[in-house]
């Protein structure tokens, strides 16, 4: 097997709460969030790994740790087997890891041209050589992203949101990066777009061999273009997998769920299992046990009380204590189709 390209270890990553009024009135003790816990992760050179649960359970935050923008307090992370923190694989992290956001309106300049957006990123890394080359080179990466170069003097207001996103991923692969970490890349897009923007980075995979961490709220959209799946739930990779085993052998019952809630058009491969219901718990106070176990139909007493490790059989990690709802389809009704509708 190849050498990871990055590896994550045990990694946490707390936020100070702001104190208000009522906290100084009260004197009470400032608050902690724990936005990640104990995450592990591997990509290889290559691999596309998916990232998926709600809102709030941490996915932006792995990611921006991932790109340096946020410094985990705990845990080591490796690229190409050495601390990423060291100031040489700092500086090599900054090239070889590049980030594509929901927003793509939001992380261009509005004043510059979509050109000079690409031309500065080759400045900044020193590539392309002199002027005309980076002129040629522009040229190239518009074309990589489908883009007719003609719209290199156009300002990021006069494109589509399908053609930002275009722009903001040719400006991440202007880096020749080794990783991107795509956090939501498509959430802001129409439905057609979205396919068209996970085919182009699907291509960009198999033509330059570039690992990719793709970030999604939505199983299903990573469902295809993933080699691995982590899902996430408050802070914690619950379930990790190739996506094979995940989308045909959920172990844990929120992947189940999660699965449970993409419609399947056929009734008779619909499953009985219930997709997730109730709220998130409040993350400043999480449960003591396992995370899910407010929300959980197979909650037992320990997934109260204990807080379940992530338990690993060959790739497949799951981090659930109650042994009769991860054996593989334990409800009969629980047999996911391979294939589901896109
Ligand atoms: N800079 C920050 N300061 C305080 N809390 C934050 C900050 N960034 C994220 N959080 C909190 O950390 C948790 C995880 O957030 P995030 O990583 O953005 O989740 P996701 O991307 O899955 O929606 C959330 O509860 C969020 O409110
Ligand atoms: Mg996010």
């Amino acid at each position: 097997m190849t050498e990871p390209l990055l590896s994550i270890h045990h990694i946490s990553k707390t936020f100070p709460m702001a104190r208000n009024f009522r906290d100084v009135v009260t004197r009470s003790p400032r608050q902690t969030l724990r936005a990640l816990r104990d995450v592990s992760l591997t990509v290889r050179p290559g691999e596309v790994v998916g990232v998926v649960g709600e809102s709030g359970c941490g996915k932006s935050t792995l990611g921006r740790c991932i790109a340096g923008l946020e410094t985990p307090e705990h845990g080591d992370m490796l690229w190409q087997g050495a601390p990423i923190s060291a100031g040489e694989n700092r500086r090599t992290r900054a090239r070889h890891i590049q980030m594509v956001f929901q927003d793509p309106y939001a992380s261009l300049n509005p004043r510059m041209t979509l050109g000079q957006t690409l031309e500065e990123v080759l400045r900044v890394h020193g590539l392309a050589g002199d002027a005309a080359r980076r002129r040629e080179r522009v040229d190239e990466l518009m074309l990589m992203v489908g883009l007719a170069p003609a719209l290199k003097e156009r300002l990021p207001h006069t494109i589509s949101g399908g053609q930002r996103q275009r722009i903001c991923i040719a400006r991440a692969l202007a880096a020749e990066p080794q990783l991107i970490v795509a956090d939501e890349p498509v959430s802001a897009l129409d439905a057609s777009v979205q396919a068209q923007i996970i085919n182009l980075l699907e291509d960009l995979r198999a033509k330059l061999n570039i690992a990719l961490i793709f970030i999604a709220h939505d199983l299903n959209v990573v469902r295809h273009i993933s080699d691995r799946v982590a899902v996430m739930y408050l802070g914690e990779i619950v379930e990790t997998a190739a996506a094979e085993a995940l989308f045909t052998r959920p172990l844990h019952p929120y992947t189940r769920g999660l699965l449970a809630a993409i419609p399947i058009p056929d009734p008779k491969r619909r499953t009985s299992v219930p997709s997730v219901e109730g709220e998130i718990p409040d993350p400043l106070s999480p449960p003591i046990g396992c995370g899910f176990s407010t929300r959980c139909s197979h909650v037992i007493h320990p997934c109260r009380v204990r807080h379940p490790d992530l338990h690993q059989t060959g790739e497949h990690g799951v981090r659930c204590l109650n042994p009769a709802a991860t054996r593989p389809f334990a409800d009969p009704g629980s047999v996911y189709p391979a294939t589901g509708n896109q």
